[in-house]
């Protein structure tokens, strides 16, 4: 078996050789399967895992790249990474980082990118699955709003995808946390102070974890507090709706949002969310492929 390690024990005429075939073969991308890179420069299971499974079932070959082994580190550029990546023939970059630049993605015409959770600003294939689960449980009615966020909605990319979405299509979002983590546009939004309330005008809650990775310094929360005010309990959802929907895009902190005995109930609909994992990866595909 021959090794390539460097130069040493090549003959010339090998190197010629390589050289001459390097030269004319023929390279044209549209020859080549579907690519796809899965760029995750933040932790996920059932994001990267989801798109990996729906890229297998359309026949797209994907690979996976991340900040800590690419050239970013040697202070490359966007634009020449992502030329690097056409010139390859990738099609489809589905992108997971906790950077917030989302606009300098919008001009790259020759590659379709896809936020696979975006700094704090989009997840909309997480949204995609919420609001697919919400319509399958039969909860985008006539309530004033479909859906109540309730946690840490400041810093929540699957809140902000999920209220983008539901304005579109003509809803408000209702929210219920502390004031420490509402977030800084407040249109559209209809603010609860209480369960009761919550309960009042939702037939849905989606409970978001405490994004510790993204809270600054001089937002500090005392988590007893916060555990006391706006964990879902066994108690709290007594008081609900019998037909409350309790969703959550996962990973779920037990303890903190929601308490370990609440995590078993049958309102718990987390399991119907992950059915929708897959589905939303493989519509999502075909969207960016023009092929829906
Ligand atoms: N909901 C979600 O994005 O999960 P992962 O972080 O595991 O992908």
């Amino acid at each position: 078996m021959r090794h390539l390690l460097d130069f040493q024990d090549v003959n010339k005429n090998h190197l010629e050789n390589l050289i001459e075939k390097t030269r004319s073969l023929e390279f044209k991308s549209e020859n080549l399967d579907s690519l796809a890179l899965l760029k995750f420069d933040e932790p996920s299971t059932r994001t990267r895992l989801s798109f990996a499974i729906a890229a297998e079932k359309l026949g797209i070959k994907t690979f996976e790249s991340s900040d800590v082994v690419s050239a970013k580190q040697k202070g490359e550029i966007l634009k020449h990474e992502i030329e690097t990546y056409v010139s390859m023939g990738i099609e489809v970059l589905v992108l997971r980082t906790k950077e917030n630049n989302i606009d300098d993605y919008r001009e790259f015409k020759n590659i379709s990118i896809i936020s696979a959770g975006f700094g704090n600003k989009s997840h909309p294939t997480q949204a995609l699955i919420d609001i697919s689960t919400l319509y399958s449980l039969n909860k985008i009615n006539e309530k004033r709003t479909p859906v109540t966020y309730v946690g840490d909605v400041k810093h929540s990319r699957v809140f902000e995808s999920g209220r983008q979405l539901l304005n579109i299509l003509g809803f408000k979002v209702g929210v219920f946390t502390d004031k420490k983590l509402l977030p800084d546009n407040k249109n559209d939004l209809e603010i609860y102070e209480s369960w009761d309330e919550v309960f009042e005008n939702s037939n849905a809650i989606e409970l978001l974890r405490i994004q510790k990775e993204r809270l600054q310094d001089n937002e500090e929360l005392n988590f007893d507090e916060y555990i006391n005010s706006y964990q879902l309990t066994k108690e709290v959802l007594g008081k609900s709706q019998s037909d409350l929907a309790v969703l959550h895009p996962m990973p779920i902190n037990i303890g903190i949002e929601i308490s370990k005995e609440a995590i078993e109930d049958s309102k718990i609909k987390y399991k119907d969310q992950l059915l929708h994992a897959i589905p939303s990866r493989v519509t999502t595909f075909k969207y960016v492929r023009d092929e829906i």
